[in-house]
Order: C-alpha cells, then sequence, then structure tokens
C-alpha cells in the first residue's frame, strides 16, 4: 500500500501533471526509444507519429493520479492494458525499463517540483501500479498458457485461406505450423500478430480482431488496408495484403482483448462501422452457435457496397436464426428499395421503435467519431452506459 504521505504528495502533483499535458508522455516516449532502441520493435512505431498513443498513456497516468485513493475506479481501464499489453507479450523486466524513463522525464521536465520527496512518491506509486499489471498480465499468460491449444509468446502460424471479402478487407485463416490445437477466445477478442514487413526496420506487432468463432484449430483474421499516406498507415495491413499468402509463416500472440461477448439473456445490438464489423463476425457466429433463441439485431455502416464486407455470411447466419439487420451505405452507388437498407450516416430513430432500447446490451466498434456518435444517439433513448460494450482499434479513446 502506498502511505498517506505519498498519497499527498501525488494529488499535489496532478496540477503539474495537467500543465505539462500529453507533452510529458511524448518526452517520455522520445526518451525511451533513444534510450532503449530495442523497444521499437515491441511498440506500434505509427501510433507514435500520430501522437495517440501518447495521449492514451498521460491520461492513464493522470488518472492514476486523480484516483489513487480509490483505485477501484480504474479497474476497466487497467483490464483493457493488461489485455493489449499481453497481446505485445510484455513482461515484467520492461517496467523497469519505464519506470526510469517515466521518473527521469518528471525530472527534466519539471526540474524545479520534482525534489526527491516527489521523486520517492513517485517512484512508489509507480512501482505499486506496474506491480499490479504485472501481477494480472501474468495471470492472464499462465491462463493462456495452460488452457487446451494454449501457449506463452509467440507462436510460428501458416496461412492456409486468403479471401477477399470486400474491396479493402481480405481474411487469413491461420493454423499453427506445429499442427496442434489452438486455444479458445471470448468473440470480440483479438490476435496480437508479429511480422518483419519490407520496408520496415522493425519487427512490427498489431491486433487484429478475430473474425470467426473458435474452431478449435484455426483462426480467421480480417485485416483492412489502410491507405492513408498520412503517418505512413498501413505499413503492415498493406504488406500482409500484398505478401501473405498461402503457405507464408508470421508469429501470433494468443487472443487477448477485454470487449467480448458477455452471454445473458437480454437482447443483444451489434453495432458495426465499416472493419469494425470483424468482431461481430466473431459474435454472430458465437450467439447463432450456442443460442438459438437469443434475439439479435445487427446494424452496420460502411462507405458503399463495394466496401460492405461479409455480405453472404452475414446474410447466412442472421436468415439461420430469423435474426434483424440495417445497413447503411453513406456514398451508396445503386438504389436499395429493401427498408432495411438505408443511405447515409447511421441513424437510429428511423428504427427506434424495433430496438431494445430499456433492457438491450449494445456492442460497438468502429471508428471512434461514429461510435460517439452512436453512443449519443443511444443516450438519447435512455440506453444506460452500463449497456453499451465498445472497442477502439488502436490506442484507447474514451467515447
Ligand atoms: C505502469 C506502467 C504502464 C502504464 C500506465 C501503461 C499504459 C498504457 C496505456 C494506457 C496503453 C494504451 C492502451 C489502449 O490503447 O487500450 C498502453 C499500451 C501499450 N503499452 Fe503500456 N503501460 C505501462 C507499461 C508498459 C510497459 C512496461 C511496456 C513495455 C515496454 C508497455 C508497452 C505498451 C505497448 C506496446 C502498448 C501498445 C502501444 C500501441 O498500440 O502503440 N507498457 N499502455
Amino acid at each position: 500500500m502506498l502511505s498517506n504521505q505519498h498519497i499527498e504528495i501525488i494529488k499535489s502533483t496532478i496540477p503539474l501533471l495537467e500543465s505539462a499535458g500529453p507533452a510529458l508522455t511524448q518526452h517520455f516516449y522520445q526518451r525511451m526509444f533513444a534510450h532503449n532502441p530495442e523497444l521499437k520493435d515491441i511498440f506500434n512505431m505509427t501510433h507514435q507519429k500520430s501522437g495517440r498513443q501518447s495521449v492514451a498513456l498521460f491520461e492513464a497516468v493522470a488518472a492514476y493520479a486523480k484516483n489513487i485513493e480509490n483505485l477501484a475506479a480504474l479497474s476497466a481501464a487497467v483490464e483493457r492494458i493488461a489485455h493489449k499489453h499481453t497481446s505485445f507479450h510484455i513482461k515484467a523486466d520492461h517496467y523497469q525499463i519505464v519506470g526510469h524513463h517515466l521518473i527521469e522525464t518528471l525530472r527534466e521536465l519539471a526540474p524545479e517540483a520534482f525534489t526527491p520527496a516527489v521523486e520517492e512518491a513517485w517512484t512508489e506509486a509507480y512501482l505499486f501500479l506496474a506491480q499490479i499489471f504485472i501481477d494480472r498480465e501474468e495471470e492472464l499468460y499462465q491462463l493462456r498458457e495452460k488452457a487446451l491449444g494454449g501457449w506463452r509468446g509467440t507462436r510460428r502460424f501458416v496461412v492456409v485461406e486468403k479471401t477477399s471479402e470486400s474491396k479493402l478487407v481480405t481474411s487469413f485463416v491461420l493454423e499453427p505450423e506445429d499442427g496442434g490445437k489452438v486455444l479458445d477466445f471470448q468473440p470480440g477478442q483479438y490476435l496480437g500478430i508479429q511480422v518483419s514487413p519490407t520496408g520496415s526496420d522493425n519487427v512490427e506487432i498489431r491486433q487484429y480482431s478475430l473474425s470467426q468463432a473458435p474452431t478449435g484449430t484455426s483462426y480467421r483474421i480480417s485485416v483492412k488496408k489502410e491507405q492513408s499516406s498520412e503517418h505512413a498507415d498501413g505499413l503492415v495491413s498493406n504488406y500482409l495484403h500484398r505478401e501473405l499468402n498461402v503457405g507464408s509463416t508470421l508469429d501470433v500472440m494468443p487472443p487477448a482483448g477485454d470487449f467480448f461477448y458477455q452471454p445473458s439473456d437480454a437482447p443483444v445490438v451489434l453495432i458495426s462501422a465499416g472493419v469494425g464489423c470483424t468482431p461481430m463476425q466473431a459474435m454472430l457466429q458465437q450467439i447463432g452457435k450456442q443460442d438459438s433463441s437469443q434475439q439479435v439485431t445487427y446494424l452496420h455502416a460502411c462507405e458503399n457496397e463495394l466496401q460492405h464486407s461479409f455480405v453472404d455470411e452475414t446474410a447466412t447466419i442472421l436468415a439461420a436464426n430469423g435474426w434483424q439487420q440495417h445497413t447503411w451505405y453513406r456514398e451508396p452507388q445503386d438504389k436499395h428499395e429493401a427498408t432495411n437498407c438505408h443511405n447515409g450516416m447511421m441513424d437510429l430513430s428511423a428504427i427506434k421503435d424495433s430496438l431494445p432500447v430499456h433492457f438491450g446490451e449494445f456492442y460497438l466498434c468502429g471508428p471512434v467519431g461514429f461510435m460517439q456518435a452512436v453512443v449519443a444517439q443511444l443516450e438519447a433513448m435512455d440506453v444506460e452506459r452500463s449497456r453499451i460494450h465498445y472497442e477502439v482499434f488502436g490506442p484507447h479513446a474514451n467515447l
């Protein structure tokens, strides 16, 4: 436990943290990569360039300081971050490196305020938080290692199928090279993959949602080819689309992630945009397999028909279970007569009466702006936050 004295000192540094803002974590990352360049093989350097990761880390540090007397308020964030860390195979030793650069960053940015007492308090507070992560991550590693078909760290997989799902999304079915089983996962979770793309000086780790319910022998991920030239987005996704073919191999970490379908009797509404449909595919398949009496509504938005992934696969599952779906095309190419096909952005007011707004569970995945707009619409219909579950691809953002 932290002493009262240390807690008071941490609280007294909150204004300092707030005035530094994400510049603090930017400085931290620059410092860490300069001194420990080997970590560039772990971190997503594209997220570094975009600055989103610095903001996510800053928000976590600031939230820690603000909730230092009520750490229970952080438990959902700790769980999300611990899952993310395990998909990079972060080890206990890494925490010493991060802690060292965090303390040195505070010293460099606020030399006068960073008295020996402040240094001692922040060192203790960091070690305390680091231990919470180390313990939870070790627990997750052990669970996955001991499960049937499980493992720890990386395992070599072979691509056994490569299928185009739409203009920009391609699925890869992966089987372990050793021919063994693979552990089950919760639909909604993601896989960490590790590759060395041509054109990159580093090993690259990325997370992709599993887009198929567990099979016991293989995993399917579905990857959107990122086209933005800004911040070199798409280094890995373009490499996978271009060079990862049937027979290619890659290293894979066990499935992870705190966003997943939680079985309940309540009706379920799955809401996605673009490649956010991937975890929804796994959820639809799993619910269809497990519980045919479950009521599911699937709402999906995408640019146009060409970018609409899994059209037939989704229609088959929905028809087999008698579930409803609605689709929104932002810029449709054709005219659609069907009442469940809409033009423009997702607008729930048109279908409000068919939604279980009073007791349904809502699962969202898509770009942050899309999810913010949907959450605002759901809240206007009195859906409580506790019934809204969401996943952000890339560094976390609060909706
Ligand atoms: C107490 C210490 C730490 C805190 C508070 C922390 C916090 C965070 C947060 C808030 C995220 C973003 C999570 C999300 O997007 O959902 C994150 C991601 C990440 N963390 Fe940590 N972390 C800590 C320690 C470490 C350590 C020791 C390492 C390994 C050197 C590490 C490596 C990473 C990586 C690779 C990511 C993903 C980055 C990306 O997507 O670019 N973290 N961490």
